[in-house]
């Protein structure tokens, strides 16, 4: 959630710290702002919604747009409300009396370092916690008159987990830093310029070696020079730095409306490269596992959120079925509070394609204390979870920038599927004769993610009818339950649309009642799997007048409309193909409704408060 800059160095810094802002726009987009200085005064642009207004305010100042701005030290953000709403006001960087911050994350104990600052005499104009900071700061440097102790004296007071950048007049032309339990990345480049950011996009094409800090780690960034602490001491040596990626190609539209479509057609290309090395002849490898790892493990249990958690689901079903071990799927941030009875006999493995889902951090950090082995299947490699997991594995979909998520479903599925076959061999439960068949149709998936044309032009054209009524039910039995479950998120996160996903067995238990010519009815069919059942299941909606939408490689009459999938040997290709008609269907509803496909309101691409 929220995304921070920040940059020292000769060139335009307004620019920089937009171009870096519109790279982490997708994090969250309820406001943004800038704090920018030069000889030791600041300057301050601050906007409601998307970096475009925040651009117009900066740039309608003449020093702007002539270019004759000389600011060398800033700092900027991007904003996904957590307290306050968004105004100008709560939107940072905020303002003390002589210092600017900006913060990703929550402060815990704000209320009360907010209550102990009003008594000293402190002034707070926001609603959010991340104004304590620049106060406390103050407070400190007013009594120490030396900032570096007065940061340190102020993040020893903070509770929660933030990543925190903080300029200051008492001491211009540096930037203080802390990472805590959400991510933060310095980098630098030959001219000796440096660049800060909550992920790396924006520091590709800027500079080459960054280091992506570990929690607890503090520090200040100079021009020419970066000095790193924790807890009071120096760190230099523990310090990693790495190259970074020179192209930023790979994160642009490609001439699709949306990231969302770019990303959907990319899938069938991406597990392409999820299964790269990892399929060979009759055998999956997984590398990134020592050969023991698995060794009396007699349980899998997955935790994740939202569509990671629907893929988890997918994946219980593929444990239990291919490698006969006993599976459990949690909602990390249910998980993480029921106070859970472990056995360090269950592997324990979280999804995320961020890895910095605040729930499934903690979900991960809960099972690695109860001595379970911890897998994180993610896309994002040294993101947060992937530095508490003993195993990562990764999922390789490239940059995921719609907030729906697509291409990280897919390659999470994919690697579930993978990860049941090879559990099952190393377990000894599958059978040769069924691993190798079911290699033949991992092998073969691709192509049943290549978008048929047709069926896109169906769905915008479906798009039309299924813009209204009273809502929507996505049914499915078996795996196609999870991916009713997908198609109904997909749905309601994108068009604002009411949806659900339910298992088409449960809908005479109670849902049905709501069935009538005002409901619509997604109904996933597939061939190879319970189709009589499902189709029973239907059947019930159309006699109680409930619009159908039919997803089948079989005609069904009956139904109002009707997609046709291919024919095919296996239920998870009719998976693959399915899932992408629901993220086409639901991102068609959701252009004809004139919405922003790719930042939906509300959401944030990346969940880092619990
Ligand atoms: C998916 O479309 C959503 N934006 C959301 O449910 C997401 O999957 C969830 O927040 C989990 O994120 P993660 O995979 O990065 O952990």
């Amino acid at each position: 959630m929220c995304g921070i800059v920040g940059y020292i160095g000769k060139k335009d810094i307004n620019k920089i710290l937009l171009d870096g802002l519109k790279e982490l726009e997708y994090r969250g987009y309820d406001s943004a702002g800038i704090a920018t200085m030069s000889d030791g005064e600041f300057k301050e642009y601050k906007a409601v919604g998307k970096i475009k207004n925040l651009e117009k305010k900066i740039y309608q100042t003449s020093e702007t747009k002539n270019n004759t701005d000389k600011s060398s030290t800033g700092i900027g953000h991007t904003r996904w409300a957590t307290h306050g709403k968004p105004t100008e006001l709560n939107a940072h960087p905020h303002l003390g009396d002589y210092s600017y911050v900006v913060h990703n994350g929550i402060i815990e104990n704000y209320k009360e370092l907010k209550d102990e600052l009003i008594q000293v005499g402190k002034k707070f104009v926001s609603q959010t916690d991340t104004e304590v900071i620049v106060h406390l700061f103050e407070y400190y440097f007013d009594k120490l008159n030396d900032s570096k102790k007065a940061f340190d004296a102020t993040i020893s007071r903070l509770q929660g987990a933030y990543s925190i950048l903080l300029i200051t007049q008492a001491q211009p032309d540096k930037i203080y830093f802390i990472k805590l339990g959400s991510p933060l990345a310095i980098a630098t480049c030959s001219d000796g310029e440096y660049y800060i950011a909550s992920s790396q996009s924006p520091l590709i094409g800027l500079a080459n070696s960054v280091t992506y800090l570990e929690d607890g780690i503090s520090g200040v960034v100079y021009e020419n020079k970066v000095e790193f602490f924790e807890k009071n001491k120096r760190v230099t040596n523990d310090i990693k730095w790495q190259d970074l990626p020179i192209s930023k190609l790979s994160a642009q539209k490609d001439g699709f409306r949306f990231f969302m479509e770019k990303e959907t057609y990319e899938q069938s290309s991406v597990i392409v490269d999820t299964m790269m090395g990892r399929i060979k002849d009759d055998e999956i490898v997984f590398d990134e596992f020592d050969s023991d790892f698995l060794k009396n493990i007699d349980g899998v249990l997955i935790s994740a959120c939202g569509t990671s958690y629907h893929a988890g689901l997918t994946g219980s079903y593929l444990f239990e079925r291919l490698s006969k071990i006993r599976t459990q799927v949690e909602v990390a941030s249910e998980f993480r509070y029921k106070q859970p009875l472990l056995s360090n006999k269950t592997l324990f493995i979280a999804i995320s394609q961020s890895g910095e889902t605040a729930d499934t951090i903690e979900a991960l950090k809960m099972a690695k204390k109860a001595g379970l082995k911890t897998v994180v299947v993610c896309n994002v490699d040294n993101s947060s979870m992937t530095r508490v997991a003993d195993v990562t594995i990764l999922l390789r979909a490239g940059i995921e920038k719609g907030v729906a998520s697509t291409k990280a479903f897919s390659t999470q599925v994919t690697v579930l599927w993978m990860l049941s076959l090879y559990i099952g061999k190393q377990i000894k439960t599958i059978s040769n004769k069924l691993l190798k068949s079911e290699i033949k149709a991992l092998r073969e998936t691709p192509k049943y993610l290549i978008i048929d044309e047709n069926i896109h032009q169906k769905c915008q054209r479906l798009s039309k009818r299924y813009l209204h009524g009273d809502g929507f039910f996505f049914i499915g039995r078996d795996v196609f339950y999870p991916l009713s479950l997908e198609g109904a998120l997909k749905l309601k996160e994108i068009s604002y649309i009411h949806a659900q996903g339910y298992p088409a067995g449960e809908m005479k238990h109670g849902p049905i009642a709501l069935a009538d010519e005002k409901l619509f009815t997604i109904a996933l069919m597939p061939k190879g799997l319970l189709y009589e059942k499902t189709k029973s299941n239907v059947q019930e909606l159309i006699a109680r007048d409930s619009v159908v939408l039919s997803i089948s490689p079989i005609s069904f009459k009956l139904a109002d409309d009707f997609i046709k999938t291919k024919d095919s040997e296996h239920y998870m290709h009719e998976f693959f193909e399915m899932l992408v008609v629901l993220q086409l269907f639901s991102m068609e509803v959701a252009i004809r409704l004139g919405n922003d496909v790719d930042m939906p309101r509300n959401l944030a691409k990346s969940v880092t408060v619990e």
